[in-house]
C-alpha cells in the first residue's frame, strides 16, 4: 500500500516523535530537534504505509524489537541525510593533495616508516569523497616508487554503501570532475561513469556506526580523517565522543578533515588547528607534527599554528569563523 493523499497519513503525536526520535538518536548519534518532527514523519509515512503500521507508536515496537536489525537499516536508510559528489569542496582537497600528502610522505620517508597511506572516510555516502581520494593520491604518487594506499570508508546506511561498491555514477555528481580526470579514472558507459577498477581497489567498504565506540576504536593507525558533512547531524555529546575516538585513530602528526561550515570549538581541545594555504585542518600534535603557513590576507591575526585549547582569544574566535565563512567564497 502506497499513500498518495496526505489526508490519509496518519499524524504523529508530540509523544511518538520523541520515542522515535530519542531512539534514533540513542542508536545512531542522530539528532532531530523539535523542529524536525514534519521531516521524521514525512520519512516513515511511505514505509508504515508498506508495512500495514496505522500509527508511529507500533512502527517504533516493530523497529524496536526486529532481533534481526533488518528493520534498523530501513529506518537507517531513510533517515539519514546522503548528499555528496566528486571534488566536494575543492579548497580542503587540494590541500590534502598539494600539502598534507606531500607533508606525509616526506615525513615517512625521513623517518624510515612504511610507504603506506591510511585514510580514513567516515560517512562516506555513496562513495565519491573516497574515490576523490583515491584519484587524488594516485595524481601525488605517481612517479613515486613502492607507496601503498589503503583507504577505509563506511556508513551506517546499507544501501548507499551497496551504491558506492559499485562505483557508477551519472548526473551532478560528475559535474567537478574534468574532462580528463574523468578519461583517465572512470570508464563511460553511456550517461554512466563507472570509477576505474584501480582506484576501486583502493577503497574498502564497509557498514559502520559512527555512534559505536568500541567500533571505532579497533580502528587505528590513521594518517588521514575525514569525517565531512556527518557531524551536523549529531547531538554535541555524540559528537565529542566521536572526535576522541578520531583523535585515537590518527596517528600522531596525522590530519582531520571536518566538513568546511562545521568547527570543533566547544567539541574539543585535543587537536591543533592548522592554516594551510588552501584550508584549514585539524592535526593530531605528536612526533613529526608540522605547522601550516600563516593563512593569507588576515592582517594583525599571529602566525598560527596554534592549539585550540587557547580558543578563547578574539583572535581565535576570528579564525574560527572565518573558517567557517572562508569557502563560501570559493568555487565548490
Ligand atoms: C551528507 S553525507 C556526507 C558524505 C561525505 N562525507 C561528503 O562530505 O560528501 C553524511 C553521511 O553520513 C552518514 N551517517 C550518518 N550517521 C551515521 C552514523 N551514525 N554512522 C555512520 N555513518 C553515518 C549518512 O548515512 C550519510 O551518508
Amino acid at each position: 500500500m502506497v499513500l498518495n493523499n496526505p489526508a490519509e497519513e496518519p499524524d504523529m503525536s508530540q509523544e511518538e516523535f520523541i520515542l522515535i526520535r530519542d531512539f534514533l538518536h540513542e542508536k545512531s548519534g542522530i539528532y532531530f530537534p523539535e523542529n524536525k518532527q514534519y521531516l521524521v514523519k514525512n520519512r516513515l509515512v511511505r514505509r508504515m504505509a508498506e508495512l500495514g503500521i496505522k500509527t508511529y507508536r507500533d512502527y517504533f515496537y516493530h523497529v524496536k524489537y526486529d532481533t534481526s536489525m533488518r528493520e534498523f537499516h530501513l529506518l537507517m536508510d531513510l533517515m539519514t541525510t546522503n548528499e555528496t559528489s566528486f571534488f566536494r569542496n575543492e579548497p580542503q582537497l587540494t590541500s590534502f593533495k598539494d600539502e598534507v600528502l606531500p607533508l606525509l610522505i616526506d615525513k615517512k620517508k625521513s623517518e624510515n616508516k612504511p610507504k603506506t597511506l591510511r585514510i580514513w572516510s567516515a560517512g562516506c555516502s555513496t562513495g565519491e569523497e573516497p574515490y576523490t581520494l583515491g584519484i587524488l593520491i594516485q595524481e601525488k604518487l605517481a612517479g613515486l616508487q613502492g607507496w601503498t594506499t589503503e583507504i577505509i570508508a563506511n556508513d551506517i546506511s546499507e544501501e548507499v554503501l551497496q551504491k558506492a561498491r559499485k562505483g557508477e555514477y551519472s548526473g551532478l555528481t560528475l559535474r567537478n570532475l574534468s574532462p580528463a580526470i574523468l578519461a583517465k579514472y572512470f570508464t563511460k558507459n553511456g550517461d554512466n561513469y563507472t570509477v576505474n577498477t584501480k582506484t576501486r581497489a583502493l577503497v574498502k567498504f564497509s557498514h559502520m556506526n559512527l555512534n559505536d565506540p568500541r567500533r571505532i576504536s579497533v580502528h587505528g593507525n590513521f594518517d588521514v580523517i575525514f569525517c565531512r558533512n556527518v557531524m551536523i547531524y549529531f547531538s554535541e555529546e555524540v559528537k565529542k565522543q566521536l572526535v576522541r575516538g578520531f583523535f585515537n585513530s590518527l596517528e600522531p602528526g596525522g590530519y582531520f578533515y571536518i566538513g568546511h561550515s562545521e568547527t570543533l570549538h566547544g567539541i574539543s581541545k585535543a587537536f591543533k588547528l592548522v592554516y594551510l594555504k588552501n584550508a584549514l585542518v585539524y592535526q593530531k600534535e605528536g612526533k613529526g607534527a608540522t605547522t601550516g603557513s600563516r593563512p593569507a590576507g588576515i592582517p594583525g591575526v599571529p602566525r598560527y599554528s596554534s592549539k585550540e585549547a587557547g580558543a578563547t582569544s578574539g583572535a581565535t574566535k576570528a579564525l574560527d569563523l572565518l573558517s567557517k565563512i572562508k569557502p563560501m567564497t570559493t568555487k565548490k
